[in-house]
């Protein structure tokens, strides 16, 4: 038996020289920065190289991304795009990079969870239109902790394209055409999903996508070359970026498409000199899917070796489900085309997120059954009331609210439809599990008819299915479709009452139904409760408080078109179409509510401002109304007279107050110069000219408040 002191020496040698032998970065005092540093200069080449890769295991929803089942995949990949549910699975898989790599670097699971994981929210065009950032802030917190119970920390959202061309099929995924609204839900979902400590069991990595100008595309189509100016580059479509960016966004995604004859995904300019010198973000970047791959096929590249470089060069750190930087990067680094120190930068940055998101202390999940975290009745509450609150009345000649002894009868596609309340990119959202209008309708209205000639009014449930909208969903026409256009013009030939309820993903041209509608609204895909709201707010017990965050044009012809144009050269009527209107049916703000409201007192604390101070706008929204109704007011502004022309209008502020009947509520907007009234230059440097503008204030971009 060894004497006591002996053996406490020889534990305090070996604790002493533990103490000393334990790498860095397991030091879970140490910053993420300093640990992150520490084990990448104990990283080989190739393990460097898979760590800013990222493959994909599963099948997602989206046909353009097929994932293979189960690949053989080594320890080392970096990042999985993980199309599953199942915790045990990503369990299965996180246990294979801790416990087979040689460092025991977790791998960072990430998905596409766009509105909503398992509990689906309404797609994010429409949440844009609730005019709600608070309520979707909470909403992509939902969606975050459902998504980490199943296994991730990364979303690939938000998607903060500014869109302008309804026939893009994406223009559902982002929120809307104007810069100011993107920017501000921008930062909203950034918060919602990483909440304050991304370590946290409920928080997720936030995407910033897709980086840069990829909804701005020629004629809608998608994957196409953009074109613009660095001017319009930069008061347009890199605002929202900025935006997500400031609130600590922790990655961003490069784009598929060409920008200004530079591929997005290598493009040096936009990745490196502004998001990472400008800005100073210190997240990583990761391709769209195969993007580093298609720089060969987009006329940059040479071969899978050039795109490589280029891309890596330019400033993509991780390169998503095409292998290129695997198979090529090695060969890259031998020719000198790309550096260690760059490759070092990259996989620096990836590291860093790891540690901040906590993977190295807790790899793994509690594997608990999904009652326990999916579809709660708090989740669905949540998407419940975002539905309510996105849905746009566009048109209401008195015939709503319905009174719940209407005989009523329900036609068109949508009427009996779950898939298509969810809309694209609806993640792991059962679509069995959505409420379909019918459903709901039943329940409220008992006196619900099958035919139309038993019917006092006909809600005629049409517009365009989940499938129209999304990835490369581009359409060359907006119509609605003929035996829609029949079923609306049947029921007000039949003398009916007749309720058009939209169910779709992006703007339609209305024309051919309007003057046949009594009333029109707008439900888009409002996700797992979209019918309990629909007939909420066709029975009046939810009072409709939506308006437009993007324009419905009166034509095909008319696109693009959007609220925010600069002034043209020559007064009305010159400059006006000679065909038909230069206005379109639904402005940008445009919503009704079953309240009305007036607006009074429109007062400036000041005529004059200097850079530095504030001046404060007011003004007086009654409630004219027997019916307690929110509405939202936008504060616009315009520069009289500039160096560089801007918008004729330009979305400033915005606030949604719940005003009860008959009562007033005093509405204000404090101006800061450079904040409000300036803009951005052709090198993004924020300036405000000295001179007049005009601070305009009303219930749209149309129906503006004059004294
Ligand atoms: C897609 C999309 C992108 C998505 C990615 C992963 O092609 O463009 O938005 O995050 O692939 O699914």
């Amino acid at each position: 038996m060894k004497p006591v002191a002996t053996i406490l020496l020889a534990f305090a040698a070996s604790f002493l020289s533990s103490c000393n032998s334990t790498p860095l970065y397991q030091n879970t005092s140490a910053s993420p920065e300093s640990r992150a540093t520490d084990l990448l200069k104990r990283m080989t080449l190739e393990e460097k190289i898979l760590q800013a890769s990222q493959y994909y295991v599963g099948e997602n929803d989206n046909p353009n991304n097929k994932g293979a089942a189960l690949p053989d995949l080594p320890a080392e990949t970096g990042s999985l795009i993980f199309m599953s549910k199942d915790p045990a699975f990503a369990n299965a898989l996180q246990r294979k990079a801790v416990e087979e790599s040689r460092l025991g670097i977790p791998v960072l699971l990430g998905y596409d969870v766009i509105h909503g994981y398992r509990t689906i929210f309404p797609i994010p065009l429409a949440q844009a239109c609730s005019w709600n950032p608070d309520m979707a802030e909470k909403c992509a917190g939902i969606a975050a902790s459902e998504a980490v119970h199943a296994g991730l920390k990364w979303t690939f959202s938000p998607m903060v394209d500014i869109a302008r061309d309804p026939r893009w099929g994406r223009v559902m995924e982002g929120y809307g055409e104007d810069p100011y609204t993107a920017s501000v839900f921008a930062a909203a979902l950034v918060r919602g999903y990483q909440g304050e400590d991304l370590s946290a069991g409920t928080s997720l990595a936030s995407c910033l996508k897709h980086y840069v100008g990829y909804g701005a595309s020629e004629a809608g189509r998608d994957y196409v070359p953009t074109d613009m100016s660095d001017q319009t580059l930069w008061d347009t479509y890199l605002p929202s970026f900025k935006s997500g960016v400031e609130a600590g966004a922790s990655t961003v995604m490069s784009a598929f498409n060409t920008l200004n004859g530079v591929p997005a995904s290598a493009n040096h300019y936009t990745l490196t000199e502004i998001l990472k010198e400008k800005w100073d973000f210190d997240g990583f970047v990761v391709s769209d899917w195969g993007a580093v791959d298609q720089l060969v096929y987009q006329g940059m590249a040479a071969d899978k070796e050039d795109a490589a470089a280029l891309a890596i060069n330019a400033g993509v750190d991780m390169d998503m489900s095409d292998w290129v930087y695997r198979d090529y990067l090695a060969s890259a680094i031998n020719d000198g085309t790309v550096s260690m120190k760059t490759l070092d930068e990259a996989v620096l940055r990836i590291l860093t997120l790891k540690f901040k998101l906590g993977l190295f202390e807790n790899p793994y999940v509690e594997e608990l059954p999904e009652s326990e975290w999916a579809l709660t009745e708090e989740n669905q509450d949540a998407s419940l009331k975002m539905a309510e609150e996105s849905i746009v009345l566009l048109k209401n000649n008195g015939v709503l609210p319905l009174a719940k002894d209407a005989k009523v009868a329900l036609t068109g596609p949508f009427a009996d439809s779950s898939r298509d309340m969810n809309g694209a990119w609806s993640a792991m959202g059962n679509t069995a599990e959505s409420i379909p209008i019918a459903h709901a309708m039943n329940l409220v209205f008992p006196n619900l008819v099958t035919s139309v000639a038993s019917s006092d009014v006909v809600v005629c449930c049409i517009g365009q299915g989940a499938g129209r909208t999304g990835e490369n969903r581009s359409v060359s026409s907006l119509e609605i479709a003929p035996e829609q256009v029949d079923l609306v013009k049947q029921a007000r030939n039949a003398g009916k009452k007749v309720v058009v309820v939209l169910t779709n993903g992006r703007p339609l041209v209305l024309s051919s139904i309007e003057p046949y509608a009594d009333a029109i609204v707008e439900t888009w895909h409002l996700g797992t409760r979209a019918g309990d709201a629909i007939a909420a707010v066709l029975c009046g017990y939810v009072n409709p408080s939506g308006k437009l965050a993007i324009t419905f044009p009166y034509s095909m012809g008319q696109i693009p078109i959007y609220y925010n144009r600069h002034r043209r050269a020559r007064l009305a009527p010159e400059g006006n179409y000679i065909d038909g209107p230069i206005e379109p049916l639904y402005a940008f703000g445009h919503g009704l509510s079953y309240s009305t409201f007036e607006y009074a007192n429109l007062t400036l604390s000041s005529s004059r401002v200097k850079k530095g101070e504030t001046v404060t706008a007011t003004v007086d929204v009654t409630n004219t109304s027997s019916i307690d109704g929110a509405e939202t007011v936008f504060w616009f502004i315009r520069d009289v007279a500039s160096l560089v022309t801007r918008p004729d209008k330009e979305l400033r502020h915005f606030e949604k107050i719940m005003i009860p009947a008959g009562e007033t509520h005093s509405f204000s907007f404090e101006i800061e110069p450079l904040r409000d009234l300036g803009t951005v230059d052709a090198r993004g440097d924020r300036y405000v000219d000295a001179g007049e503008y005009t601070i305009m204030v009303g219930s749209s971009s149309v129906s503006l408040y004059v004294e």
